[in-house]
């Protein structure tokens, strides 16, 4: 059996949480991460027989039964889990009937999943849906898509078209746009119903005066689309309240669009 301390999946959740700290998009323990990981990768590392104790789910998680992910704890500081992921992540099957989650590893000294579990479960199985390829979830509060929750319009495509207005590559990273959801309180299956809701249609969904979520193959994937839609809406959050003397105009967007045949939402120009 090989060290689990030296599974890819491990180390790159922590290089991952590190980073995101590193950019101020988890302060303390703001924000969680999940990746369904391929089963024969992972018997290379654990007994897939040997349960540690079985964690009831209050939600119906049937479809993701028989999948196994890596999750953070909850409470889990980001930028302590490369140092001490034993403590910081739990590696769990979800049962057939959908109703427990099967602790393989971490977790250590009675760690909780994080209490984003629901809204991250259900988000993937939406995200399957839409793409059988997608295998993370990433959840954190960048500060400038939070601060522009503040003084923007929350209409999901009014949202999309300022920040696909204010970087030239947000068209061409996010052309699908990003779901918004008004605040609710965080931590619950009705959340999480919300975002799966949104995820069948975005890979981006933004949680109004609280953070986002973001989907992808690869953590690099689900990274790189928040970081283009956090950097966006600081160039929107360094320029709101100045004279705009010039913009990025639909024509230019929409010939951008074309010219790299992205599939783009056109219905968020109107
Ligand atoms: P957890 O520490 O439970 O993962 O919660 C952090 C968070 O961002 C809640 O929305
Ligand atoms: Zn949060």
């Amino acid at each position: 059996m090989k060290n689990i301390l030296t599974a890819p999946f491990v180390t790159e959740t922590g290089k991952t949480a590190a980073n995101m700290y590193r950019m101020g998009f988890d302060e303390r323990n703001s924000g969680n991460i999940s990746i369904i990981l391929d089963e024969n990768e992972v018997g290379e590392y654990l007994d897939l027989s040997g349960v540690i104790r079985g964690i009831p789910l209050d939600f119906d998680a049937k479809a993701l039964g028989g999948k196994i992910l890596i999750v953070t704890a909850s409470g889990s500081y980001f930028k302590n889990i490369a140092d001490a992921p034993e403590e910081n992540l739990g590696i769990v099957r979800i049962s057939p009937d959908g109703k427990t989650a099967e602790l393989l590893w971490g977790l250590k000294g009675g760690g909780r999943l994080t209490s984003e579990f629901p809204a991250h479960i259900m988000s993937h199985a939406a995200r399957l849906s839409a793409d059988n390829e997608n295998r993370v979830v990433l959840h954190c509060h960048p500060t400038n898509i939070l601060a522009m929750t503040f003084v923007h319009e929350l209409d999901e495509r009014k949202f999309t078209h300022t920040l696909w207005q204010m970087c030239t590559e947000s068209i061409m990273i996010f052309p699908d746009g990003i779901g918004l959801l008004p605040w609710m309180v965080c931590g619950t299956n009705e959340i999480g119903i919300a975002t799966a809701e949104k995820m069948k249609e975005f890979r981006l969904v933004i949680w109004a005066m609280h953070g986002i979520y973001g989907s992808g193959k690869t953590l690099d994937e689900a990274f790189g689309l928040i970081e283009t839609a956090e950097k966006a809406a600081q160039v929107y959050m360094l320029t709101a309240h100045l004279p705009r003397v010039n913009t990025i105009t639909d024509e230019q967007l929409r010939s951008l669009a074309e010219s790299l045949k992205l599939d783009y939402r056109e219905d968020f120009f109107a």
